[in-house]
């Protein structure tokens, strides 16, 4: 069961290389469950007990299950993760020829990935390309996945650098992490290549082709490891296993309506949430406002419906590395298959205070899934992610944990098999409480 579940995982992050297909893999399988779509544009007509999604940029969606009980007096159960991941993104005019030879493509870095895991794996490119619309202010959106080894980041040879395995050995985002597309041959028009093969993938005329948000992935699919296949590798485990689990909890059969759900899936946590589809956005607050009010209720049913809702941020956690314990909290070590793990900072760079840290707690123990906690060394600055930023947005309790992981921000990050169990079953018994 534990494997199926974690060879499930893989599949739908192999499926899922950018922020756009997480949400359109989301999106069908939401569908397939009942949840109608709902435009941001249009008149909702909100029903209780309705199951819908709404999306954001189509590379945020936000699904709500309102087969549970009274909003005002309940208010909603909130899972929030994140569809970005740290890669490359490709430049307008990417094409830069080599000695008349070669070519590769010019990239900006996204978020913060570990350079060096870059290097010398196959590579695709993948995204959304806006063709040419029937309105200037409505480009048709088309998602493109060109899921074979296509690029390649080729590393300096060691005899070129003999420092390469010293420490401080820096690399340039501009120089040292272009990757190669191909030989340039007879039939190489460096003007507009890049348009030509998407036009060519997409079956359009280049000319319809007015922009593209297009980044790199790395091409091989995800796989267990370790003895007993204890591990999960995979790229994009930060957040794709935390949607992932959201998903699969929110589409469970349950015993009991439980209350209001809602799964929030935000874009952009990588790079500081700040955008239209981001968790520093109003785009959250705004559709709870629009399902109160579409509900009948009034703006004290809001008030406090936020008050009575709580929210678990999720976003994957570091694991005790086996060749780095000095770098963990002394008394504190989270390990891989040990269960979600609670994350906790004294000065607040999480939601998570005692209050919430105990229900999450009580949560694990009703789910019969081990719980652990997670502190910084406090001589390391360690991360935040998105909650504290949502919570600008919303006041309302909520709780920042994640799967115990190691290689956060490598190209391949490694995670546990039991643990995405572990934390199905306790987003499950969340949403049927
Ligand atoms: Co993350």
């Amino acid at each position: 069961m534990e494997k199926k579940q974690a060879l499930e995982l893989i599949d739908f992050i192999h499926q899922s290389p950018t922020n756009f297909h997480v949400v359109a893999n989301a999106r069908r399988e939401l569908a397939s469950a009942g949840y109608t779509l709902l435009s941001p544009g249009d008149a909702w007509n909100i029903e209780e007990g309705g199951k819908y999604m709404i999306t954001c940029n189509d590379s945020s969606l936000f699904a709500i299950d309102l087969s549970g009980g009274n909003l005002a007096r309940e208010g909603f159960s909130l899972i929030c993760a994140h569809s970005d991941s740290p890669t490359f993104r490709v430049k307008p005019s990417p094409e830069i020829p080599v000695s008349n030879k070669y070519l590769k493509l010019n990239t900006e870095v996204y978020g913060g990935p570990i350079l060096y895991t870059w290097f010398d794996r196959p590579l695709t490119l993948a995204g959304r390309v806006l063709l040419r619309g029937e309105h200037p202010l409505h480009p048709v959106p088309r998602l493109v996945n060109f899921d074979r080894p296509l690029l390649i980041i080729p590393h300096i040879a060691i005899h070129f650098n003999r420092a390469v395995n010293e420490q401080g050995n820096p690399l340039s985002k501009q120089k040292d992490m272009l990757p190669v597309l191909g030989m340039i041959n007879e039939k190489f028009e460096k003007e507009g290549y890049l348009a030509r093969l998407l036009a060519a993938e997409l079956d359009t005329a280049p000319g319809n082709i007015l922009d593209f948000d297009l980044t790199l992935h790395e091409q091989a699919r995800g796989c267990l490891c370790g003895l007993d296949d204890e591990f999960i590798s995979s790229p994009r485990l930060d957040d794709l296993a935390m949607v992932h689990a959201g998903l699969k909890a929110l589409i469970a059969p349950r015993p009991v309506p439980g209350r209001a759900k809602i799964l929030a899936i935000f874009d952009n946590e990588e790079v500081g949430s700040g955008t239209k589809q981001g968790a520093a956005s109003p785009v959250l607050r705004s559709i709870i406002e629009r399902i109160i009010f579409g509900t009948g209720g009034t703006h004290e049913d809001l008030q406090r419906a936020i008050h009575h809702s709580f929210m678990i941020s999720a976003d994957m956690a570091h694991a005790l590395h086996p060749n780095y314990t000095e770098k963990h909290d002394p008394t504190n070590h989270p390990v891989i298959n040990g269960g979600p793990v609670i994350k906790i900072n004294a000065n607040q760079k999480y939601v998570t205070d005692g209050d919430s840290a105990a229900v999450f707690e009580t949560i694990c123990r009703q789910a019969g899934v081990p719980c652990q906690r997670f502190v910084n060394h406090s001589d390391m600055a360690g991360g935040s992610t998105l909650g504290n930023i949502l919570l600008t947005q919303l006041d309302i309790r909520g709780v920042d944990i994640g799967n115990p992981m190691w290689a956060m921000h490598s190209v391949r990050e490694t995670a546990g098999t039991l643990d995405h169990a572990h934390v199905i079953k306790a987003f499950t018994t969340f949403y049927n409480l």
